[in-house]
């Protein structure tokens, strides 16, 4: 993808959405290091973790923006952004299938909760699974427009044996909890 079109994109997304995948990328390149990933896994997620979202650039703002809850019908809306993101990023002419993937599979959970396939396990391409880790970590730990950041024993218990995450994931990032945690605080 040009830099120009790329950066257009970008231009699209709104404040929060910038916010949230800066952070995640910086997250997962230290949480790549810390599973022990080979350096290319670890600027590809780094890389990928920068336009995750950039499906949100077809969803209107004022839905993203929206200070209380979503109707089901918004948030139906919103979840499409997974796979808007992989046609998106086709039209460009992105065409590193791995990749796509992993734009594509970043809200599927371990246990089969996720979306938009419904993958289980290791189904799941590995870097997504990493990706959707950081993803639910940073978006819980942050302010939205709709919520407070959770504090940080908030997080803490949640992410702790959490069946949505692949266990061997989680461990070690449990295991590095403080510091990840305080990558964003
Ligand atoms: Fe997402
Ligand atoms: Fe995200």
């Amino acid at each position: 993808m040009s830099n120009q079109i790329w950066k257009e994109q970008l231009e699209m997304l709104n404040t929060e959405t910038v916010q949230h995948v800066a952070n995640v990328s910086v997250l997962c390149i230290e949480f790549a290091k810390l599973m022990k990933y080979s350096d290319d896994e670890g600027y590809m997620i780094q890389n990928v973790a920068r336009f995750h979202d950039i499906g949100k650039s077809v969803i209107p703002n004022h839905i993203l923006d929206k200070p209380t809850k979503l109707t089901d019908k918004e948030f139906e809306l919103v979840k499409t952004h997974s796979v808007e993101g992989e046609r998106i990023l086709r039209i460009f002419g992105f065409d590193d299938e791995l990749e796509l993937s992993i734009v594509r599979g970043h809200h599927e959970k371990y246990d089969g909760s996720g979306y938009p396939d419904g993958l289980v396990g290791e189904e799941i391409p590995k870097l997504a699974r990493l990706l959707n880790l950081i993803d639910v970590f940073e978006a819980i730990a942050s302010k939205r427009v709709y919520k407070k950041a959770w504090n940080k024993d908030k997080v803490y218990t949640f992410m702790k044996d959490n069946q949505i995450f692949d266990p061997k994931m989680l461990k070690i990032f449990i295991e590095n909890f403080d510091y990840l945690y305080n990558i964003i605080h």
